[in-house]
């Protein structure tokens, strides 16, 4: 079982499929540890609710990024955390925390991240809010690796769809987030397969 642990600032809609993933097995890991920035987020009461440690790590209580960072790699490395999943967690991360995670045998650290649009065209927050802004046809959900920019990490897998006429910012995100729900979890087990069998090359 992989040990995953899953960073959160908002609702936390991707953790609940992300935990329930694990429970029906289409994950074969298990969320050891939830880490939240942001005090009242609906992902802390989903973790606390599901028996997950959770870190409230307000980045705003801390005098640096590295500071803040530091607390968080204290806790990954407590609870023996192997994968992080950003599902909406709104910091970049820095190299002491990239470095933390960097993965000599997959040349990149160990850390995927969920994008609501094609990272190509649009890096940064509430992507289905500039696709409507910017009267795009199409849009797309994509989960990639992450690096010290933002959202410019290696694509693992992307969804495109189309953005209707009568679309709403409400009502493309209900779309794009259903799509992120299916997609995310396959995702996070693709790498897990990965790792697993980069794990097996070095031992052989
Ligand atoms: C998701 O829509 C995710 O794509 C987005 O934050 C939302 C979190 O929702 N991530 C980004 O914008 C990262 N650039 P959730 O808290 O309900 O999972």
């Amino acid at each position: 079982m992989t040990r995953l642990a899953v960073f959160a600032s908002g609702k936390g809609s991707n953790l609940a499929r992300i935990l329930a993933a694990c429970q029906q097995g289409t994950i074969a890991g298990s969320v050891v540890l939830v880490v939240c920035n942001e005090p009242g987020a609906g992902a802390v009461g989903i973790a606390r609710m599901a028996g997950i440690p959770v870190l409230i790590a307000d980045h705003r209580d801390y005098p640096s990024r590295v500071a803040h960072e530091r607390a968080i790699v204290h806790a990954l490395d407590e609870h023996q955390v192997i994968l992080v999943v950003l599902a909406g967690y709104m910091r970049l991360l820095s190299p002491f925390l990239l470095g933390y995670l960097y993965d000599p045998r997959m040349k990149q650290s160990r850390v995927i991240s969920i994008h609501p649009t094609d990272p190509a065209l649009y890096q940064g927050p509430a992507g289905y809010a500039w696709a409507i802004a910017t009267g795009q046809t199409a849009t797309a959900v994509t989960v990639q690796y992450v690096d010290e920019g933002m959202d410019t990490g290696r694509i693992i897998l992307q969804e495109a769809f189309a953005v209707l006429l009568e679309d709403t910012v409400e009502t493309l995100k209900a779309r794009g987030q259903a799509i992120e729900h299916r997609l995310f979890p396959r995702a996070i087990q693709h790498v897990v397969d990965r790792m697993g069998s980069r794990l097996s090359c070095a031992a052989s």
